[in-house]
């Protein structure tokens, strides 16, 4: 798949940027929730965008890892918006958003089993017959850690992709305050996974509360995350599209275009 480079997450606040002028940005992902059977200002902002820059669908609510069955009616839509912005893949989260129906509006681990693998696979499988369209899953953080899980994390998500072929959205920020918080070493933790099925990266600054790190989405990416991205971009050993995400205490938009800039040369300088 080729790279489209390093992009943003599309947020409000920015709208005015995208609408006045062309942010020095490669791409932009959108939350698909935000833009399925839209209209009005949110359907004027994603046209504009797609004149300009190719866009990412990034959803919340396929609920992987929920005993509910997925819902038509929301598949309906997205591959809607899929075709109309021609994402050439798109994503959601290896988590459960809802249960029995009751939306949570968090991203809930699942308990690493091999019923889970067999849920989140058929449920995967489905979807990737459905679109039509390449789908990556994105590792999440988490705060709780069950004692029942029968195996580690990439070893779930070897399985995961062994049964699907979908693709990863690789979410550095993530294995980082997930390695801090459950203790474990990041880059042991990245070299585990199926590398070659990393489609995007994952981007995001954290909060440090000292004996616990929050994965806050509001503030500059760590350098240690920076760090972490460059080892993985030396083990990938080829450029992967990249993106950061800013979702709480949002900077103006010349704050994010100086953190693309950062990975670029990042990127640039180990490829
Ligand atoms: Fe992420």
């Amino acid at each position: 798949m080729k790279t489209l480079g390093v992009g943003i997450g599309l947020r409000r606040s920015h709208h005015k940027d995208f609408l006045n002028g062309l942010p020095q940005v490669d791409w932009l992902e959108v939350i698909s929730e935000n833009f399925m059977s839209m209209g009005g200002h949110q359907e004027n902002i994603l046209n504009k965008i797609l004149e300009n820059y190719p866009v990412i669908c990034h959803g919340v609510e396929l609920s992987l890892g929920s005993l509910d069955p997925l819902n038509p009616y929301y598949l309906k839509s997205l591959k809607s918006l899929i075709e109309k912005t021609k994402s050439p893949w798109f994503s959601d989260h290896l988590c459960f958003t809802s249960n029995n129906k009751v939306h949570f509006h968090d991203l809930i681990p699942t308990l690493r089993c091999s019923e889970s693998v067999d849920l989140i696979s058929t449920k995967i499988n489905h979807i990737q017959d459905k679109m039509k369209t390449p789908f990556a899953l994105e590792n999440i953080s988490y705060y709780v850690e069950s004692a029942h899980h029968e195996m580690s994390e990439p070893e779930f998500i070897q399985q995961i992709v062994k049964k699907t072929g979908c693709y990863l959205l690789l979410d550095v920020n993530n294995v980082f305050v997930n390695s801090f918080n459950h203790q474990y070493n990041a880059l042991e933790y990245i070299k585990s996974l199926p590398l070659d099925q990393v489609i995007q990266i994952h981007l995001a600054g954290h909060f440090d509360r000292g004996d616990v790190l929050i994965d806050t989405h509001g503030d500059f990416v760590n350098q240690q995350v920076w760090d972490l991205f460059s080892e993985t971009i030396k083990l990938l050993k080829r450029p992967v599209s990249t993106l950061i995400e800013w979702d709480n205490d949002v900077p103006e938009i010349n704050i994010l275009e100086s953190e693309v800039l950062k990975a670029k040369n990042i990127l640039g300088s180990i490829l």
